[in-house]
């Protein structure tokens, strides 16, 4: 139902150019079924949705996959975006990105880049990527980032295999000259769901690298923003996924159905609508599956009557159905809800499981696979 209040403009819209990637990492929040190269938007599609989005109020675009690389015409679609004249931020594991081509994306107003990394140690770091060499090719073309001048991020996603390391992987990002460190723990949608057993750190572990960045926050204060995504799996209050569902954010995949999130798609009987045969702007005052869940009328109890209902709206509601099978239920982490108690149970089993192989995220190259480590 629609909120009485007037609608509010998205701010970001998540471009998912492809879900082609060269690396596996066993946490990507890429649907399980992924979509084909053969079905993904055109770059003239891309430069519509990004005229419209401008238009809507949006601000900034997030040029995502899989791997955007993947796609011959990334050079293009980040410049119109640019052109519609929309901040543009390209998330990217850097495999597939020369010189060249980066040197091309400046010249043509890429404003900011996330580069991941998986852990400090190089090993590692391409276990979990599931790509070997993938670690030195990243430390190279942050260097490169930084030279031409562009703003840089470093995205850390966090489990129990490079848990140990966060003071390390901070200072990784701070000798790559970047800005700002994402210090996210792995959020349990898509094939990170999946390997949720391999994935899940101790509650001690999670607690201790929490204060390390507590600490580390004003070593670097002025030189690096530091920020932490915490696991809800040990938390006692929701976040507020996707800052409210339908509310600041729009997700276009490759093929061009546009979703509130990165995985409400596993929930069922939701109606998504495409930028193939509607405008961005009526898909996102009028899609069924945007107004499944937006504002707070659609809530049951304990949120309806919460005085957080419109701080955290609920929570997240692909997490709510992948734990409790109802998407409308109070996100589990939440300690008002009745599931709560089952989520302190799924970590508590996750982490004390003996170590498990990874199921790679759909790849292409078997020979890349390369076994998880012991803990
Ligand atoms: Fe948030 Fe609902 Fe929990 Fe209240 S009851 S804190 S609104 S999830
Ligand atoms: Fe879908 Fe949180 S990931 S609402």
């Amino acid at each position: 139902m629609a909120p009485a209040s007037p609608l509010p403009a998205p701010l970001g819209l998540l471009a998912e150019l492809t879900h082609r990637c060269p690396l596996a990492c066993p946490y990507c929040s890429n649907p399980l079924a992924l979509e084909g190269r053969a079905d993904e938007l055109s770059t003239d599609h891309w430069a519509r949705v990004f005229r419209e989005a401008a238009e809507m109020g949006v601000l900034q675009i997030h040029l995502s996959g899989g791997e955007p690389a993947s796609r011959r015409d990334l050079v293009e679609i980040a410049a119109a975006a640019h052109e519609a004249g929309l901040y543009t931020n390209l998330i990217t594991s850097a495999i597939g990105l020369d010189a060249a081509r980066l040197e091309r994306l400046a010249a043509d107003g890429l404003d900011h880049v996330q580069l991941s990394i998986q852990d400090v140690e190089p090993d590692s770091s391409d276990r979990i990527a599931g790509y070997r060499g993938a670690h030195a090719r990243k430390l190279a073309f942050a260097e490169r980032v930084v030279g031409l001048g562009m703003a840089l991020t470093i995205n850390a996603v966090i489990h129990r295999a490079n848990i140990g390391r966060v003071t390390a992987l901070v200072e990784l990002a701070a000798s790559l000259g970047a800005g700002r460190v994402e210090v996210a723990h792995a959020q349990y949608h898509g094939w990170a769901l999946r390997n949720r057993n391999a994935l899940m750190p101790t509650r001690e572990q999670v607690y201790r690298a929490m204060d390390e960045v507590e600490q580390l926050r004003p070593r670097y204060a002025g030189r690096l923003a530091i920020d932490l995504v915490v696991p809800d799996y040990y938390a006692n209050q929701p976040k507020p996924c996707m800052g409210g569902w339908a509310r600041r954010s729009l997700n276009v995949t490759p093929s061009g159905r546009v979703l509130p999130c990165h995985a409400a798609e596993t929930i069922p009987g939701l109606e998504f609508w495409s930028v193939r045969d509607r405008p961005l702007a009526e898909i996102w005052a009028r899609s069924p599956a945007f107004q499944a869940f937006r504002g707070t009328d659609w809530m049951p109890e304990p949120c309806r009557s919460c005085d957080r209902r419109e701080i955290d709206f609920g929570g997240c509601r692909c997490q709510a159905l992948a734990l409790t099978g109802n998407a409308a239920a109070t996100d589990p982490a939440c300690a008002l809800s009745p599931h709560h108690a089952l989520m302190l149970e799924l970590a508590g089993q996750g982490s004390a499981g003996s170590p498990t192989e990874y199921a790679y995220r759909g790849r292409a190259r078997e020979d890349e696979v390369i076994p998880t480590p012991a803990h």
